[in-house]
């Protein structure tokens, strides 16, 4: 478990969770965005609609507590060196792709969050209304769910730009960049 060249297993497993209901999230997200409330009710009828907003909402509130957590662990624990080091262009690349998903995740959930408070819709985890935070404004309300759209789109580039770079080290270089965050 102590593996000086792997992330600490509790990192490992963080990375894997939220890739999970990231993907959750984009996939939920991505569909309300596409059909709308309208389209949605006339495709799915209003319970399913409900639990579709329910879902995503838990799903990318569930992201902000992993992310928080995980920033902690990525903090706390000793981030192993790359045996052999990576080419320059590499690491830069590769830190970059890093830091920013990590930024776009914790953002990502806040601004949700305060588009849907401030529209005044529920904030929904599970069966639970977690607290606004801020009030009603509409006009506020259409440009953060324009940044949250926005944003999803900058995810899922990263995203694909983060797991072609895993694909190539673990099916073409064959080094240990893969071990390095997998589970077993
Ligand atoms: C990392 C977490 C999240 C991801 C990746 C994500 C992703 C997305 C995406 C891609 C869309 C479609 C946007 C569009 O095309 O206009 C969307 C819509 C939406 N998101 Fe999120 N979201 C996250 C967290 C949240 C949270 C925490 C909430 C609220 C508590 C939320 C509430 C909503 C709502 C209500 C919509 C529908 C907006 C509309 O109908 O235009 N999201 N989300
Ligand atoms: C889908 C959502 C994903 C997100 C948001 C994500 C995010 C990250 C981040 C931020 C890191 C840097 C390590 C850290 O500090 O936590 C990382 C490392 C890593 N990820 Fe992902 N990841 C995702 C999916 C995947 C997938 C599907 C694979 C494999 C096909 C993968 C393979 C790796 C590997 C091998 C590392 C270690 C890279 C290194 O040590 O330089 N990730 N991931």
């Amino acid at each position: 478990m102590d593996d000086p060249e792997r992330y600490a297993y509790p990192h490992r497993v963080l990375h894997w969770l939220v890739a999970a209901v990231l993907l959750l999230s984009l996939a939920s997200g991505l569909t309300l965005g596409f059909l709308g409330f309208e389209g949605a009710m006339e495709r799915f009828g209003g319970l399913l609609t409900d639990l579709l907003y329910t879902a995503h909402k838990t799903f990318g509130v569930t992201i902000l507590a992993l992310m928080t957590v995980r920033l902690a662990t990525r903090l706390l624990f000793v981030v192993p060196d790359h045996e052999p080091p990576l080419p320059a262009f590499q690491r830069v690349l590769s830190s970059s792709v890093h830091h920013l998903l990590y930024l776009a995740l914790l953002a990502m959930p806040v601004l949700g969050w305060m588009a849907t408070a401030s529209g005044g819709f529920p904030v929904q985890f599970l069966h639970w209304n977690l607290p606004g935070l801020i009030g009603e404004d509409e006009a506020l309300s259409e440009r953060l769910f324009l940044w949250h759209g926005r944003l999803g789109w900058a995810i899922l580039g990263l995203v694909v730009l983060h797991v072609a770079g895993a694909l190539y080290h673990w099916l073409i270089r064959h080094d240990g960049v893969m071990k390095r965050m997998s589970l077993f």
